[in-house]
């Protein structure tokens, strides 16, 4: 659900986000993944406006209601976008999923829309990365977006009866957390495949972080005009920020953050300072391997307008995939008419997410590195 009040809080240091280095952090240790532990999968009912069964080559129905997604593959994996032309933030209740191919008897993603995919499977979930013009998919020129989850206002969904599937395991499963942002010109989807002790899917897939865009929230490549599917390291989960010596402190929106002690002790603080600055970008940039290149993506729908001619050949943009980004290697700018805070020149920054102008709002505790146990006090 989009968070109506402003951003945000936090507690390190200013110098700790814009000076992590996404490659130096070690790597999240969370344990062996399960693909039965509680919450991955999906066990009830699919929501009324939905077919039973996630299934290929559905008729293709651009007015369609249908909200379940499916996030199989590069060139196979849908969003939720506004029925109409709407600011997404309104919406997210109605929201209605649209696929790259016809499937699910959702609507379709027409040629056109999507400049780059960037596929990942981690042990833990399996993440869609897209940059392209959603405004295709009904998303309002200029919108930073909105975030979908499996809870929302009422706890039915958001949208309402939106159900989730992937076949990453060799079989369509129902997954029961996952969170999808999507803004006019960049769109990511994360679907929990496996949970642990450790990382269960509602930290892994935790959706609160509602304003703070892609690159926040789920960290990975998002180099436009590539095509491609690696495998990648788990990233930390959403707003966690690990501190050494056992300290952890995690970023959350509404003026308030948690701090962790060593001895796990929780210590809660509001924030009120809401004229600083909100961070920048995910405490760690994780890595991918195996990368294997793919064409652009097509499928010969030109419009999702009812009106507009399908019969005449949509060519789909044949801007293929070339080279791969692999590793810790910066993500470069972020939302493109954002604040233009592209990652910093000195090697080693990860990519910067931006915000809105109008959205950052945010702010944090900004305590020194050598002082962070001071947060407690705050
Ligand atoms: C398309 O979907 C809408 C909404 O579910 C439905 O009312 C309409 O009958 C569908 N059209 C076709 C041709 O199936
Ligand atoms: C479908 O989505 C609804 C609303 O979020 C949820 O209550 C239900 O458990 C989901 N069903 C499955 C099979 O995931
Ligand atoms: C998932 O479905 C796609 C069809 O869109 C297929 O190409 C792919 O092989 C399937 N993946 C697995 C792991 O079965």
């Amino acid at each position: 659900m989009l968070a109506s009040t402003g951003l945000a809080a936090l507690a390190v240091a200013g110098s700790f986000f814009s000076g992590a280095s996404a490659q130096n952090v070690p790597k999240f240790q969370y344990g062996t993944p399960n693909a039965n532990a509680p919450g991955v999968v999906g066990a009830n009912s699919n929501g009324p406006t939905n077919p039973k069964q996630p299934s290929l080559n559905t008729p293709i129905n651009q007015t369609s209601e249908a909200r379940l997604a499916s996030i199989n593959a590069v060139d196979d994996w849908c969003t939720f976008g506004p029925r109409e032309q709407q600011v997404i933030g309104d919406v997210e209740a109605e929201t209605v999923a649209y696929c790259t191919k016809p499937r699910n008897n959702a609507r379709v993603i027409p040629d056109g829309t999507v400049t780059s995919v960037h596929f990942i499977k981690t042990p833990l979930y399996v993440q869609v990365m897209a940059n392209g013009d959603f405004t295709k998919i009904n998303l309002v020129p200029g919108d930073y977006g909105g975030e979908l989850d499996p809870h929302g206002a009422t706890n039915k969904g958001n949208p309402v009866g939106g159900n989730v599937t992937s076949n990453i395991s060799g079989k369509d499963v129902f997954y029961e957390e996952w969170m999808n942002y999507i803004s006019y010109n960049q769109m990511c989807f994360r679907v929990c495949i496996a949970g642990t002790d450790q990382a269960p899917t509602s930290a892994v897939c935790q959706h609160t972080l509602d304003e703070m865009g892609c690159q926040f929230v789920m960290p990975g490549s998002y180099t436009d005009n590539v095509f491609e599917t690696c495998d990648a390291d788990v990233a930390y989960p959403p707003g966690l920020y690990p501190q050494g010596g056992g300290y952890t402190s995690t970023f959350q929106q509404y003026y308030s953050s948690v701090y962790t002690d060593p001895n796990g002790g929780l210590h809660t603080f509001v924030n009120g300072s809401p004229d600083q600055a909100t961070p920048t970008a995910a405490y760690s940039l994780p890595a991918s391997s195996s990368c294997s290149s793919a064409s652009s993506i097509s499928n010969g729908i030109a419009s999702i307008q009812p009106t507009s001619s399908m019969s005449s050949s949509s060519m789909a943009t044949s801007a293929s995939g070339s080279g791969s980004s692999r590793g810790s290697s910066s993500t470069g700018a972020a939302n493109a008419a954002a604040s233009g805070s592209s990652s910093s020149s000195s090697g080693g920054s990860s990519g910067a997410a931006s915000l809105a102008p109008n959205m950052v709002v945010g702010s944090f505790v900004a305590v020194v590195g050598g002082l962070v146990g001071a947060v407690v006090m705050l």
